[in-house]
């Protein structure tokens, strides 16, 4: 596969992002292309956070150079209007479903009606849940996500070499993403070694996937958590020195919480999507990390299966093992998650066109 073959649309956020974000809304946005006169059905989860407007300008950047009719949709993170907008696009007689879900167990009837049409399915960064209709998945090693994000947190505190005990409070991401088992127990797996030793202390208690999970991904909901955690846990003066957030948006709100109590030296925060915010906020000292996962490799890799599918052909696939949907392990394709922080963010997200130096002023 070479993925780097066309000509992709730059993964720049920009000033213009961040306005549709400022007005995110519903929205409906019909391109058109001759071509093959294939028509893809792009449904993508929400404005709110800029990686799905990315993600979303890519996919339909990179179909259209290939001669498909898009449609692509935003569903503003409500369940029932994306089944709704894949039910329209079924109407419509696409070929080809490229779907980013907000709830991976709200499918199986739509994706049954996609099914009775030949349509092809592709879920996309988002495992689709329940349903035997979903041909293929795209996406990136969501444990090894975890992992990165467990990592850092391990070496920042240099906890091999410290005793500590040091504070760190435990994020997720929403239950009805299967991504968010997947970034918390690989997180888990490198921490919970030292909690069970001692030199990691979670004083809320919370270190479930269900207690610590957020719903929506929404960093407000994250802000009103923490406030409740440092309110109840730390108002003896003891201070929090780390937090595992799986998701830029929610470390935004956990960095807002900690400032509204008064932190002026942050713990060191995880995230995750490298959003142009949060990369300001790596420079600043804010947040730590971010995981940074090329929304343009993923639109491109998605286009390579539809191409091949389309053609009769079996797509390139990378694992046929890891993501079983409940009826059957669906073949993926997953690419790889990079950890960056301050040392690394120029290589890693400027030099490669990812962010643009002067977005960042
Ligand atoms: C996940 C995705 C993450 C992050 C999160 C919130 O499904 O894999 O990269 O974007 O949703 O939008």
């Amino acid at each position: 596969m070479n993925v780097n073959r066309r000509h992709l649309m730059t993964g720049t956020i920009g000033a213009a992002a961040v306005a549709m974000i400022a007005s995110a809304c519903a929205s409906e946005d019909e391109g058109g292309g001759s071509g093959s006169g294939k028509k893809v059905g792009i449904a993508m989860p929400t404005k709110t956070s800029e990686r799905w407007i990315l993600d979303g300008d890519n996919l339909k950047a990179s179909f259209e150079d290939e001669g498909y009719e898009v449609t692509l949709q935003y569903a503003n993170d409500v369940a029932a209007d994306q089944v709704s907008q894949i039910e329209t696009m079924v109407g419509q007689n696409v070929d080809v479903l490229v779907i980013a879900a907000i709830d991976n167990k709200s499918l199986s009837g739509v994706l049954a009606q996609a099914k009775d049409q030949d349509i092809t399915v592709i879920a996309y960064d988002r495992l689709i849940l329940d349903t035997p209709d979903v041909d293929y998945y795209a996406s990136f090693d969501n444990t090894k996500v975890g992992t990165l994000q467990g990592t850092y947190l391990v070496e920042a505190l240099d906890l091999a070499n410290q005793a500590g005990p040091f504070n760190i409070e435990l994020f997720a991401g929403a239950l009805t993403d299967n991504n968010a088992p997947y970034f918390f127990n690989g997180a888990w797996a490198v921490l919970e070694p030292f909690v069970t030793e001692g030199k990691l202390v979670v004083k809320s208690g919370q270190t479930t996937l269900e207690q610590v999970a957020t719903e929506n991904w929404d960093g407000a909901i994250a802000q009103e958590r923490m406030d409740n955690i440092l309110s109840n846990f730390y108002n003896d003066g003891s201070v929090v020195d780390a937090v595992l957030s799986p998701f830029d948006g929610i470390s935004r709100g956990i960095i807002a919480s900690l400032q509204g109590s008064g932190y002026t030296t942050m713990p060191v925060i995880t995230g995750q999507d490298a959003e142009l915010e949060s990369v300001k906020y790596i420079i600043s000292g804010l947040q730590a990390m971010t995981v940074y996962k090329d929304t343009r490799l993923l639109a491109d890799t998605t286009v390579d299966m539809v191409l091949a599918v389309l053609d009769g052909k079996t797509p390139d696939i990378n694992d046929e093992d890891t993501y079983d949907n409940g009826d059957h392990v669906i073949p993926a394709f997953l690419l790889e998650p990079v950890s960056v922080d301050v040392t690394n963010y120029e290589v890693e997200l400027i030099d490669s066109g990812y962010i643009d130096a002067a977005d960042l002023g």
